[in-house]
């Protein structure tokens, strides 16, 4: 039997086989549950483009496994840590992602999480559903005030600014930190601070950078520490830019006021003691997850693969270097 040209590594959205269909390309797609390590080695060779999953760790055995004739590995997620992008630069393949199709889902689940943990909401939703709400009361769920407070935003690309676009409508005061001054998240009133005066003055801080090795814990202790005991913490980015063990400590000690997590740093397991907080509003990674943004993604994914394929450059193309090799 001949072998498909695309594999996808897990069933998404159906737009991405429709429009590979359309490009005339013949797919493979994997079922509902991750791909199992072997089953991906097992699965990518003689392939000439894959569309992965954030899951899939993609390293150089993965690479070297789908063979010369592969062309593209199109990453079904705008973040690509699990990617070598090294070794498939240094063996010219292609890696592509989905940034902004995702940006507005994203940066409201930030916001939604901000509002939850704020208002309390899920405290509010345990308590009506436990039959125990005896009526309304001056003190009951006492929260805190997103408007007018200092909201905090770590990474200034699409997703931040997103978010403090946003949080105009809150009459929210925006200190960002970013490597380079942004004149968009500016455009919003946002000030470019250094991060201890962020984690010192915020009421919230949201994050929104990439993982790399620079990122990794970004938020620690010692971070955690600085931050006012009312505070916010949320995270849509990636789980490991927290240290998730230090952030229960601050939440259960009182240290930090409250939490809002989409993302783990060891997914899909939490931090010992994590979901016994009430002060941690937890979602099960979520970002990107409506229905127009995923088939979103699907359709500039396979965009990506249909270009690279006709020896195109994709349109979000993340190793340039690889393509200048060719
Ligand atoms: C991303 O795109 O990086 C999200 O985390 C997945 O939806």
């Amino acid at each position: 039997m001949c072998m498909k040209d695309v594999l996808i590594t897990r069933r998404i959205s159906d737009a991405a086989e429709q429009t590979l269909a359309e490009a005339g390309l013949s797919v493979d797609v994997g079922t509902n549950e991750p791909m199992p390590r072997e089953r991906l080695h097992a699965s990518v060779p003689g392939r000439r483009g894959v569309i992965c999953l954030l899951h899939d760790r993609v390293d150089d055995q993965v690479l070297v496994a789908a063979g010369p004739q592969c062309r593209i590995f199109a990453n079904y997620a705008v973040g690509y840590d699990n990617i070598d992008l090294e070794a498939a630069t240094r063996r010219g393949i292609l890696v592509t992602n989905t940034p902004d199709v995702l940006t507005d889902a994203t940066a409201d689940l930030a916001f939604s999480l901000l509002l939850a943990a704020a208002r309390r909401l899920i405290e509010g939703d345990h308590l009506m559903r436990s039959g125990r709400w005896s009526g309304w009361s001056p003190l009951q769920l006492l929260g805190r005030d997103p408007t007018e407070s200092i909201l905090g935003i770590i990474g200034a690309g699409r997703i931040g600014t997103t978010v403090a676009q946003r949080s105009t409508g809150f009459r929210m005061r925006i200190l960002y930190v970013d490597q380079r001054p942004s004149t968009e998240i500016e455009r919003f009133g946002g000030t470019r601070v250094d991060m201890p005066t962020l984690l010192r003055e915020s009421d919230f801080v949201t994050l929104h950078v990439n993982l790399t090795p620079e990122t990794h814990h970004l938020i620690g202790a010692e971070q955690l520490a600085l931050m006012k005991p009312t505070a916010c913490l949320i995270n849509t980015s990636r789980g490991p830019v927290v240290d998730e063990r230090a952030l229960v400590e601050a939440l259960s000690s009182g240290r930090l006021g409250s939490a809002g997590l989409d993302v783990y740093e060891d997914e899909p397991a939490l931090a010992p003691g994590l979901r016994e907080l009430d002060n941690v509003v937890l979602s099960p990674h979520l970002g990107s997850a409506t229905e127009q943004t995923r088939a979103r993604m699907a359709r500039l994914a396979a965009r990506n693969i249909i270009a690279a394929l006709d020896g195109r450059r994709p349109e979000t193309l993340v190793n340039l270097d690889a393509w200048k090799r060719d």
